[in-house]
């Protein structure tokens, strides 16, 4: 029986992307070298722990819902080395979720890096620390020069997604099962399996995947509590079907109530102007076109694929903050933003900033109070 519908779901108790606020938020990449900007402009996130830990202290004085880091082994070149130097996931959740009280702290784990038994005793621990607030982001990769690394084949799209639905279904028993139990599959093979204790989370911690291929959709459909979509389109109706056929999957594939979020960046201005002159020198002026050009080759965007415009048009949203939705001008025009997002039927946004810590500084001090006004924080 699935998790959300079990009467020992006790998660909601200590994990708060269960809550009842109308929008929930959380950071994005706070944890590598230039966070969600592809840019040469001054004052890009360095990866240092001090600069991480003053972006999760910022989100829990607000009551974020979710912490969430990228998972990223080698940097994308270009003029930065785009999120070259990044902290693992485990253990930044593990000292993240220590210094904070109230966001769900996320582990993103590629399938192929972790063996499961490492990973479920890896999340129990952390949702020890964090009492009860650990999130599992489980991410299949695509930068193959990364997973490469590893010295393991990099296998084709499909079947990593066949090997993450055995990883997450031992992970699951090691959470759940009292017994010890044997597990035979094409990728695993667990011998007298048991893991204690058990996570704070019952029955197991909230899990997250971001798959928007079929065969992501329906891993997330399958075994996930909190499915990311990526937006193709902006407009409000657009949005609400991406939103709607998301869940209407996961209920009619297999009866399971997922939540979805999405991603989203900000650019804000004392006026709508000086938001897009800042968005124009970052993006224009000091962007790292070569790096968004590796990444777009690597995940294998091309002008085939895309018309050109469509394809320069993405290649900003990704250098702007990792493809998400445009929340730029000023405080009032970025709540407006939020709201869209709200109505389209999303239950939470990612957000990003350039100047990270400026950014934030400045959202909880201006910006904030207004989300609050409008309701989405209720
Ligand atoms: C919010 C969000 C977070 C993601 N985090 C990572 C990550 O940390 N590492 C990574 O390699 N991929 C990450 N991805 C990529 C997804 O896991 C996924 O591979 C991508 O959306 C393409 O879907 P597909 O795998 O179904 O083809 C993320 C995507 C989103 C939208």
């Amino acid at each position: 029986m699935d998790a959300e519908h079990r009467s020992d779901d006790r998660r909601r108790d200590t994990n708060p992307l269960f809550n009842h606020r109308k929008l929930k938020l959380g950071t994005f990449c706070t944890n590598l070298s230039g966070g969600c900007t592809m840019s040469e402009a001054e004052g890009m996130l360095d990866c240092d722990w001090p600069s991480t830990t003053r972006l999760a202290r910022l989100a829990d004085e607000m009551e974020f819902e979710a912490l969430v880091p990228v998972g990223r082994w080698k940097g994308l070149g270009g003029t930065t080395d785009f999120n070259g130097r990044g902290f693992e996931c485990y253990t930044w959740a593990a000292g993240i979720g220590a210094l904070t009280k109230y966001p769900a702290v996320f582990a993103t784990s590629h399938v192929p890096t972790v063996h499961p038994i490492m990973a479920a005793k890896q999340g129990m621990t952390i949702d020890h620390i964090s009492g009860g607030r650990f999130t599992l982001n489980v991410v299949t990769g695509w930068f193959a020069p990364e997973l490469e690394m590893f010295g393991a084949p990099f296998l084709d799209h499909d079947r990593r997604y066949a090997m993450a639905a055995e990883w997450i279904t031992v992970i699951k028993k090691l959470w759940t099962e009292d017994e010890e139990f044997d597990f035979v599959g094409a990728y695993y093979e667990i011998k007298k399996g048991i893991m204690r204790p058990k996570a704070v989370q019952t029955p197991h911690p909230v899990i997250m995947c971001a798959g928007a291929s079929p065969a992501g959709r329906e891993f997330t459909a399958r075994y996930a509590d909190i499915g990311f979509t990526a937006l193709e389109a902006h407009d409000l109706d657009s949005m609400r079907a991406r939103v709607d056929a998301h869940r209407k999957y996961a209920w009619d594939q297999h009866h399971r109530d997922i939540k979805v979020w999405t991603n989203a960046y900000i650019f804000q201005g004392e006026t709508e102007r000086e938001a897009r002159d800042y968005y124009r020198y970052c993006i224009f002026e000091k962007g790292d076109w070569a790096a968004v050009d590796n990444l777009v080759s690597i995940m294998g965007i091309t002008s085939q694929s895309f018309a050109p415009t469509a394809l320069a048009r993405l290649k900003e949203h990704f250098m702007a903050g990792w493809n998400g939705f445009p929340l730029i001008g000023t405080k009032e025009q970025v709540v407006d933003g939020l709201i869209t997002l709200s109505q389209a039927g999303f239950d939470g946004t990612l957000l990003s900033w350039p100047r990270y810590i400026e950014g934030m500084e400045e959202f909880r001090r201006e910006t904030y109070p207004l989300v609050k006004q409008a309701g989405l924080r209720d």
